[in-house]
């Protein structure tokens, strides 16, 4: 790793005025996710996910890039652990691998997998950093899907099961769990539009991923209930993108709804009311397999509510595009390297609208960054201004939930590091710390060097 690089005082200041404008107790994080940056994929008895499955699929991700290496932090992860006790992490999340631990459709619990995850913990523990862990960050086991995958029930009983094992082995140490990252991107991403693992393309497929999910949830936090110490807090974090008609026309305000209820809500609803909600029927034409008493299972009680937040959604009426028929337009403005526009006041508007419709006892941002195409410079260091801007100005905007008052618990940067953006492949760089592929160096950039110091002054202020 290289230094902590020094930053221009005006920076330096911004920064240090940032922090101390949080709340105590505020928990600053970063997170990853075990397939992003992990590598070492039949170590110890790992055996492939879906996304190794997709991935080796001809024009599926960019540059026909793969999980084989990522970041190798499977091998380096002291060495991470270091750099995070360099930056002045408070809180590290990131997910366990699904394939690491129940490597086989027999169920049986890989211990090699296990002993991974808990040495890692131990050692985060050891450095001062409380860690988070996602359950499931999109690396369904191959066998799994060999059995039908999200598409069919038994999934969520599977989940379940693995769940239990990483509980049994975890729980005494870990007081953050969350269930799923981010289900509405795996399930129509993945079985809907087709560019994430599984591929597949069709609506049925997508529907019925979607309620095994939220099953797979409902009975995920009822296991970790069981199993895990009364002051253990247990979650779900969601992709949200507030959004806006882009005319005040009745066709686009309606479009709006739709999108606002597809991208937001289609999880949480049912999550927090015990139903789905009402317009749900008019985004499918499939039915929704439910059983009875699945609707009370996947309503069991949350501790928090986590929200990836990267841009808002401005959309008007289209009847051509699928499920929701409203079209995303491209506002004037600032796109970061995603194609994604760059709307700070939105991290504050997604904390108000879901605290105003569910009132979640706490609310994360379990993820928020930027992707640009950062160029290191002679000597190696990486200045990379756009992506301090996002960073401060959405820090900025998430004050105005924190001072209105409203339960915003903690912020985790996405992402710690460079690492595999899925279809993506490596070519999207999301890191506070940038990764040489090639030598697996890490350097801490600009933005890195500013989360420190927001960290920093938070910490005195306290
Ligand atoms: C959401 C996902 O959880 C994460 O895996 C991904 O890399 C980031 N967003 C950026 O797209």
């Amino acid at each position: 790793m290289t230094g902590i690089p020094p930053l221009p005082a005006e920076l330096r200041t911004r920064a240090r005025g940032l922090g101390r404008r949080f709340p105590e107790g505020f928990v600053w994080g970063a997170a990853t996710a075990a397939p992003q940056i992990e590598g070492s994929v039949s170590a110890e008895g790992r055996t492939p996910s879906i996304w190794d499955t997709f991935a080796r699929i001809p024009g599926t991700v960019a540059g026909g890039d793969t999980l084989d290496d990522a970041d190798d932090h499977f091998r380096r992860w002291r060495d991470d652990i270091s750099l995070m006790r360099d930056l002045g992490i408070g809180a590290y999340r990131f997910s366990v691998a699904w394939p690491r631990i129940v490597p086989g459709s027999d169920g049986v619990p890989n211990r090699g997998g296990l002993d991974f995850y808990d040495r890692l913990v131990d050692e985060l523990l050891a450095s001062g950093i409380d860690p988070f862990v996602t359950l499931y960050h999109w690396d369904l086991p191959q066998w799994q899907q060999d059995a039908g995958g999200w598409a069919a029930r038994s999934t969520a009983y599977r989940f379940v099961e693995y769940a239990t094992h990483v509980t049994d082995r975890l729980g005494d140490r870990v007081r953050h769990w969350t269930t799923l990252n981010e289900p509405w991107v795996y399930v129509f991403l993945g079985h809907l539009l087709g560019v994430h693992a599984p591929g597949e393309r069709s609506e049925a497929p997508a529907v019925r991923a979607m309620h095994h999910s939220l099953l797979a949830h409902g009975l995920g936090v009822q296991a970790l209930r069981t199993a895990l110490p009364v002051d253990s807090h247990v979650g779900i974090a969601l992709s949200m993108s507030p959004t806006e008609p882009a005319t005040p026309e009745a066709d686009d305000v309606a479009a709006a709804e739709r999108n606002d209820l597809y991208r937001n809500w289609l999880f949480l609803h049912p999550i927090t009311r015990g139903e789905y909600h009402p317009l749900t029927g008019e985004l499918f034409a499939e039915p929704i397999p439910i059983h009875s008493g699945d609707l009370e299972a996947i309503a069991e009680p949350i501790d928090f509510v986590g929200i990836n937040y990267y841009a808002r959604a401005v959309v008007r009426a289209d009847e051509s595009v699928a499920v929701t028929r409203a079209q995303e337009t491209r506002p004037d403005g600032t796109y970061t390297a995603m194609g994604w526009e760059v709307y700070p006041q939105g991290i504050a508007d997604i904390v108000a609208q879901t605290h105003a419709r569910y009132a979640p006892e706490a609310i994360y941002i379990t993820e928020n960054g930027s992707a640009w195409d950062d160029e290191p410079a002679a000597d190696g260091s990486i200045v990379d201004r756009e992506r301090v801007a996002y960073l401060l100005g959405h820090l900025d905007a998430a004050t105005q939930s924190t001072d209105a008052g409203l339960p915003l618990r903690g912020y985790f940067a996405w992402s710690l590091m460079d690492n595999f953006e899925w279809a993506e492949g490596y070519t999207k760089r999301f890191g506070i710390v940038g990764v040489d592929y090639a030598t697996q160096l890490r350097t801490v950039k600009q933005s890195g060097a500013v989360y420190r110091e927001v960290l920093a002054a938070h910490r005195e202020a306290a």
